[in-house]
């Protein structure tokens, strides 16, 4: 039966409550939130004998999601991943945002969108699937960023075992906005060992080459004869040891920019059958293989996360985008809407 399912989940050391809704679909597909970063704590989906299987890690208490977690299941912004040196200008002023990665600025800052308190909005379900919508009010010159940004999630599970994230924004000045979800993926199960078998297909040609604190050089490279060539499915581990510390690369997808929705991903775990296809608007997509676990922490299943134990697929315009001018733009102006659709979708094999 279609449901979603709203309750409290205790309190935030500074004493705020936060929500946790729970979402089902008609095939028993299950996915759970918490208003605290409108983060994914859980996902089951069916294997090839139809049992269920939670292929996100996350933890079970809130405490942890506050104190320990490298971004599990979390909405990121108001700009994911990295800008050089936390600097950037617009409109010909300057903006100097936090170094929480040193040198530079990650993931929106010291407390980005995966940080705060979400308002629920909307939870429902109908034979289109089952909802919840968090939204957000970002004041001007939170994190160091111009204008007074209102920024909402919804999250859609679909009847055909896909969960849709739609992202929409408003501005009141000029600001830059990349919104991406960053939930860890582990087919075969959190806490199932590592993804170095899964099974990876990247719809993209080429990619962001980075310099050594990871921000793009500003060239835009082929993948073809390289460790970063996914075209046809390659397993995820056959190549890792040849790529520096691990898969964390910006990929340029083959879409063309009048495509809605573009199939950018499809990841397959063997054991299990578990088939995770990733459809979406944007430009790239991170391909982040969970290189800084390292399997100091205990998730859900009291099992410890090693490193590789998930990979994130994260849809997003290029890292840094707001340093260079050439690539496609992520400024949101007064008057306009910031929107991306994207989808996880599964089945199996
Ligand atoms: C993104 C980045 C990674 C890392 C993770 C969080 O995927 O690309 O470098 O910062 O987030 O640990």
């Amino acid at each position: 039966m279609v449901d979603a399912v709203s309750k409290g989940f205790g309190e935030r050391k500074d004493g705020r409550a936060v929500q946790h809704v729970t979402l089902t679909n008609a095939r028993g597909m299950r996915a759970c939130f918490l208003s605290h970063g409108a983060t994914l704590t859980e996902l089951h989906v069916p294997d090839r004998k139809g049992l269920l299987g939670d292929v996100v890690l996350g933890f079970d208490k809130l405490s942890d999601f506050e104190e320990k977690s490298p971004y599990f299941g979390c909405t990121t912004g108001r700009v994911c991943n990295r800008i050089a040196k936390g600097r950037f200008s617009l409109d010909g002023k300057e903006y100097s945002l936090a170094t929480n990665n040193e040198p530079n600025h990650l993931h929106g800052g010291l407390e980005g969108f995966d940080k705060v308190v979400w308002k629920i909005t909307e939870v429902g379900g109908d034979s289109e699937g089952a909802w919840v919508r968090f939204r957000y009010l970002s004041e001007d010159g939170e994190e160091g960023y111009p204008g007074k940004l209102d920024v909402s999630v919804l999250y859609t599970l679909t009847p055909d075992n896909g969960l849709e994230i739609e992202y929409r924004a408003t501005t009141d000045a000029a600001t830059p906005v990349n919104l991406t979800h960053h939930s860890y993926f582990n087919l075969a199960g959190e806490g199932q060992g590592t993804i170095l078998d899964h099974e990876l297909t990247i719809h993209a040609d080429r990619y962001t080459p980075v310099d050594d604190t990871m921000i793009p050089t500003g060239a835009i490279d082929p993948v073809a004869d390289t460790d970063l060539d996914f075209r046809k499915p390659v397993t995820v581990g056959a190549r890792i040891d040849r790529v520096a510390g691990g898969y964390d690369h910006n990929f340029v997808l083959d879409r063309d920019a009048k495509t809605s929705s573009f199939l950018a991903a499809v990841l397959k775990d063997p054991g299990s059958g578990r088939v995770m296809e990733l459809w979406t608007d944007q430009p790239g997509v991170q391909f982040y293989t969970g290189n800084f676990l390292d399997g100091s922490l205990v998730g859900k299943s009291e099992k410890d996360y090693l490193k590789h134990g998930g990979l994130c697929l994260e849809p997003q315009h290029f890292p840094d985008s707001v340093n260079q001018p050439d690539w496609p733009s992520i400024i949101l102006r007064p008057g306009e809407e910031y929107r991306q659709v994207s989808t996880f979708k599964f089945r199996v094999e």
